[in-house]
């Protein structure tokens, strides 16, 4: 490592501007998801190219995911999953397609995975049109009692792919990334999430529309929207100074500094806190109980928590995802955008 990366890496260790370690040699080309954490595919994985269809082992249970080649999230998500006979039928066909999102539905319960380690889990237009399609799915299917939400053992998501914002930058409240922050956040049924690594931005903001957050020893909590000339989303800016109390909520979203899974668990954020290796143990387990409770009686409990806050939440992120916009053109923006990618520090001195 150079001596000026290193010199970066000390002072900003933990941030966005942390430094980048030998991984490059160990990604992509080649990669399989075999490599993931949980084991949970076993299929060759490069970003543009992949099988139209792979066999996965999840929690025991053989499950198979086929995608088409793009999400829409007009189209649900089990019309993604086929039966195992035309798996292999369009395996022998390889198609341009994307599985950076699988789902999975297993007595009760819809499981939502972010896929995509070589990016640590960044997040795309079109991961988030399929979190939206995969979360509609789920509030409608009579079977489905709890939802899922699980990243990957060393990182639940690194947030908003920064190249995908700078190429399609969301232009409305209807784009991709703000239609599934108010699906997320009306969703009718349980969402229990485990997240294990980093969670960064919409990965933290997320959680604050979950029921049940079950954190790794590992997870790293951050918010670095200002350090990226960005402001909060997810309604995040009403619902985290009322969680973690004003001047807390203040160090995380103007300082962006990471916290960690006991902090987050003193803050209210999660559920508790494991160790990373028995976190989606744990979660499948929560879940599972969920699905057994009479679950008319559970969607009202959660409506009636939730009750209160919807109009806020609503109007609250329509202001935000205006100033989002907005500050996505900035030259701050801009700067903080490039300096990630030019893996260097930025400089905000020349802006107002
Ligand atoms: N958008 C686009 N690409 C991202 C990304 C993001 N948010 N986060 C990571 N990546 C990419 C990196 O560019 C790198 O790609 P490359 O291998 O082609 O160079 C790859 O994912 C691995 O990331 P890297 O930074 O090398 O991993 P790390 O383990 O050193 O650090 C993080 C992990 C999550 C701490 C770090 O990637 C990070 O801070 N990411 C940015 C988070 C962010 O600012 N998100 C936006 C919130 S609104």
């Amino acid at each position: 490592m150079s001596k000026s990366r290193a010199k970066l890496s000390k002072c900003c260790s933990g941030s966005i501007f942390q430094s980048k370690r030998s991984r490059r040699t160990e990604k992509s080309v080649g990669r399989t998801f075999s490599d993931s954490p949980h084991g949970i595919c076993n299929m060759p994985c490069s970003r543009h190219t992949r099988p139209a269809a792979g066999g996965a082992i999840l929690w025991g249970r053989l499950v198979i995911a086929v995608r088409a080649p793009t999400y829409c999230p007009r189209i649900p998500a089990t019309v993604y999953d086929r039966p195992v006979w035309l798996t292999w039928i369009n395996s022998a066909i390889e198609v341009p397609h994307s599985m950076d999102i699988l789902t999975t539905r297993e007595g009760g319960i819809f499981t939502i995975e972010l896929n995509r380690p070589q990016k640590k889990n960044a997040i795309t237009a079109d991961m988030y049109g399929a979190l939206t399609a995969a979360l509609i799915e789920a509030g409608e299917a009579p079977a489905v009692r709890a939802v899922m939400i699980v990243g990957k053992r060393d990182v639940f998501t690194a947030g908003n792919d920064l190249q995908d914002f700078m190429d399609h930058p969301p232009s409305s409240d209807d784009s991709p990334v703000f239609r599934f922050l108010r699906e997320i956040s009306r969703a009718p049924k349980p969402l229990v999430a485990a997240v294990c690594g980093p969670a960064v931005g919409v990965g933290t903001t997320m959680l604050l529309h979950c029921d049940l957050v079950y954190a790794g020893d590992n997870a790293r909590f951050s918010l670095p929207f200002a350090q990226l000339g960005l402001v909060p989303e997810a309604a995040s800016s009403l619902l985290l100074p009322e969680l973690f109390g004003y001047q807390r909520a203040a160090e995380r979203l103007l300082l962006g500094e990471p916290f960690g899974a006991d902090e987050a668990l003193q803050m209210g954020l999660v559920s508790a806190v494991l160790p990373a290796d028995a976190v989606v143990g744990h979660a499948r387990l929560q879940a599972d109980k969920l699905v057994a409770l009479p679950a008319a009686a559970v969607r009202a409990t959660k409506r009636l928590m939730k009750q209160s806050r919807i109009e806020a939440i609503g109007s609250r992120m329509l202001l935000e995802g205006e100033e989002f916009r907005e500050r996505l053109k900035s030259p701050e923006a801009r700067e903080a955008f490039a300096a990630f990618f030019e893996r260097r520090r930025p400089d905000f001195s020349r802006f107002d």
